[in-house]
């Protein structure tokens, strides 16, 4: 019990260290949720201070969730690493020490899912870059890759396995939640596109 309390608690606290907000801090002397589409996410740190920011934070964003699993999992195994999962996801997206206003959780649960499953996040990094690709929005594309992560999961994670099930749909009702504004946007054909700077 103890245990599982440190893993919330260090995962939590590591998804709060947000790479956007930092950077931004660092370089530009800027609150990146004052800029752009407000988010504390790689896509608006690109979107406001470029690719070398935005690049940066996709980076250390996608190698906190990777770090807080892989370290959860050596210490209580598999269902660890699964608590760490969705407690750094939680911790990006409502971080106590920005006032509980972060990211959508997108580069955080791609590292976290490379440390569970491989497959899966090879398999749906691949799908969000295609629709990325295709359509120059990295929020479908974000949606499409992390709400296809429960079904791509029933496929490549054999035995069934419930509780990563279960996780997988947290992670994507999580990213969904997240982007209730963006889909919005996209409904209303208002979302910018990758590219588009402000
Ligand atoms: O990962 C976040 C992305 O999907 C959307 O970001 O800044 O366009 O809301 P943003």
């Amino acid at each position: 019990m103890g245990n599982i309390i440190k893993v919330i608690i260090i995962s939590y606290f590591i998804g709060n260290f947000s790479s956007a907000y930092i950077l931004g801090k660092l370089y530009e002397k800027k609150d990146i949720r004052n800029y752009g589409s407000g988010n504390a996410g790689a896509t608006n740190a690109l979107r406001v201070f470029g690719i070398k920011i935005g690049i940066l934070a996709f980076i250390f964003d996608i190698l906190k969730g990777f770090i807080a699993v892989t370290v959860s999992k050596n210490i209580m195994g598999f269902n660890g690493g699964l608590i760490a999962g969705l407690f750094v996801v939680i911790g990006h997206n409502w971080p106590i020490v920005l006032k509980f206003r972060g990211g959508k959780g997108i580069a955080a649960s791609l590292g976290v899912m490379l440390c569970l499953n491989l497959p899966t996040a090879i398999i749906c990094m691949a799908i969000g870059f295609l629709v990325i690709a295709k359509t120059r929005y990295v929020s479908l594309g974000s949606i499409m890759a992390t709400g296809l992560v429960p079904i791509v999961g029933l496929f490549t994670k054999k035995p069934f396995n419930f509780n990563f099930f279960f996780f997988t749909i947290a992670l994507a009702l999580m990213a969904i939640l997240r982007h209730k504004s963006n889909i919005k946007r996209l409904l209303n054909g208002k979302e910018s596109k990758l590219g588009e700077r402000v």
